[in-house]
């Protein structure tokens, strides 16, 4: 065979390889991604409390009955936050007033958890447009691999990647060669010439994304919350990429770029369950955005379809509380589902977006958990989902909620930050 035809065939298994992987990532096998065969279940009640007092007013749901669900949320599923810390120091670390062909003002804002400059620390990039003449709404989001991955920009910070146990080394830091790899995810200059600005941190640089029983990231500042005997409704890695996100906005909220009280949370995928569970968290959070959350984020657990909560708490130990375990192929016993994490955010705004592909993460229910936690907003007299019935692909539904499920696989797409940039215009002013 002549090296052309080997080149051909080569490409040719390497495109049926990447597909392969794709698909199995997608749709893992042993699941269902049948509609027939979704179970019978009845979701808990959201507007009752726990007494079986039914709640009638906006006053009671904020009174009573959202501190009994969050408390639900953080007792069964995420656990609870990391302890509060006494200050946080903070460093401007760079800043470039040109960044993105003149568009943007791009620093590096280093937030240093302890007294300790080589203790547990956090680099926020943040782009903000240069033609704003006042502070400017924000979304801020975490990032799977680095903030070097945003842009292909040769000035970037590098951070240093721990690895899991058994892989060397330990620590290493990012390649060159990775700088921009993820900047279709992040369309900055598309965000700043909307108006707003884009912050977002290395989602390891608060906890590094792996079971090593809560002793690096920032676990390494409580020792007595680390080991197999921690309490079992500490939280996990969730718990701690929220409380890293809490910690962001409190920096935001000094910035002199940045409207603090304008800050749009933002996550795709694990990064978008933890997106919701800031928003419930955070009430400071104005607009809440999950992406593809899926299975423990925006999707409901008791349709079991796609991934199971048996699943995430096998795969992924560390991402929720042990208590959620009770709850591996027993999901009718949860005390909660995820519509009440969507109800949390509310009055704020919320916005669910789903990838036709991406049976995994249940796009219908991703969408039923939005359009549930209707009655929520309503109390508020704010308008949650017109309908239960899926809206047409690529058609976004905005009301003081949004929706959409997009053509495409599991992803972060210009598509998708269209529709959060309308939509934040709308509900960020
Ligand atoms: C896995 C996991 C999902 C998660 C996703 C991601 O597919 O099963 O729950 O959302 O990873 O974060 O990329």
């Amino acid at each position: 065979m002549n090296i052309g035809k080997l080149n051909v065939l080569r490409n040719l298994v390497a495109a049926m390889t990447v597909c392969l992987s794709a698909t199995s990532v997608a749709q893992p096998k042993g699941f269902n991604y049948d509609e027939a065969k979704v179970p019978q279940f009845e979701l808990p009640r959201l507007l009752t409390m726990s007494d079986g007092t039914p709640v009638e007013s906006a006053s009671q749901w904020t009174a009573v009955r959202r501190p009994e669900v969050l408390a639900l949320f953080e007792e069964h599923v995420f656990g609870t936050a990391p302890p509060s810390l006494p200050r946080l120091r903070i460093r401007l670390r760079s800043q470039v007033d040109d960044a993105l062909n003149g568009l943007a003002i791009r620093r590096e804002i280093t937030v240093f958890f302890s007294d300790d400059d080589s203790g547990p620390q956090m680099d926020i990039l943040v782009y903000t447009p240069a033609a704003a003449t006042g502070p400017v709404p924000c979304f801020l989001g975490l990032n799977f691999k680095g903030n070097h991955t945003i842009e292909a920009d040769p000035a970037i910070h590098l951070p240093m990647i721990a690895s899991p146990p058994g892989k060397e080394p330990p620590l290493a830091q990012a390649k060159d060669s990775e700088r921009g790899t993820r900047a279709g995810r992040w369309p900055a200059a598309m965000i700043v010439e909307a108006g707003f600005g884009l912050a977002t941190i290395y989602y390891g640089d608060i906890d590094p994304d792996f079971h090593d029983d809560f002793q690096n990231g920032i676990h390494s500042l409580w020792p007595d919350q680390q080991g197999a005997d921690r309490p079992a409704n500490a939280g996990g890695s969730i718990a701690a990429w929220t409380w890293g996100l809490s910690r962001a906005l409190d920096v935001l909220e000094g910035d002199r770029l940045v409207d603090g009280r304008r800050v749009a949370v933002f996550g795709h995928s694990r990064l978008g369950k933890t997106s919701l569970w800031a928003g419930a968290t955070d009430p400071r959070f104005q607009l809440v955005i999950s992406n593809d959350s899926g299975c423990g984020g925006a999707a409901l657990s008791r349709r079991r379809f796609g991934e199971t909560v048996a699943r995430i708490n096998t795969v992924f130990p560390h991402w929720f509380c042990r208590n959620h375990r009770q709850y591996n192929d027993n999901e009718n016993a949860m005390p909660v589902d995820h519509h009440m994490l969507i109800a949390l955010a509310a009055p704020r705004a919320v916005y669910v977006a789903s990838a036709e592909k991406d049976q995994w993460a249940d796009p219908r229910g991703e969408m039923l958990s939005l359009f549930h936690a209707g009655p929520v907003f309503k109390l508020f007299d704010r308008q949650g989902l017109p309908s239960d019935v899926m809206p047409q692909i690529d058609q976004p539904v905005h009301t003081d909620v949004g929706y959409h499920i997009r053509t495409g696989r599991h992803d972060v797409t210009s598509f998708d930050w269209q529709q959060y940039l309308n939509f934040a215009k709308q509900t960020l002013r």
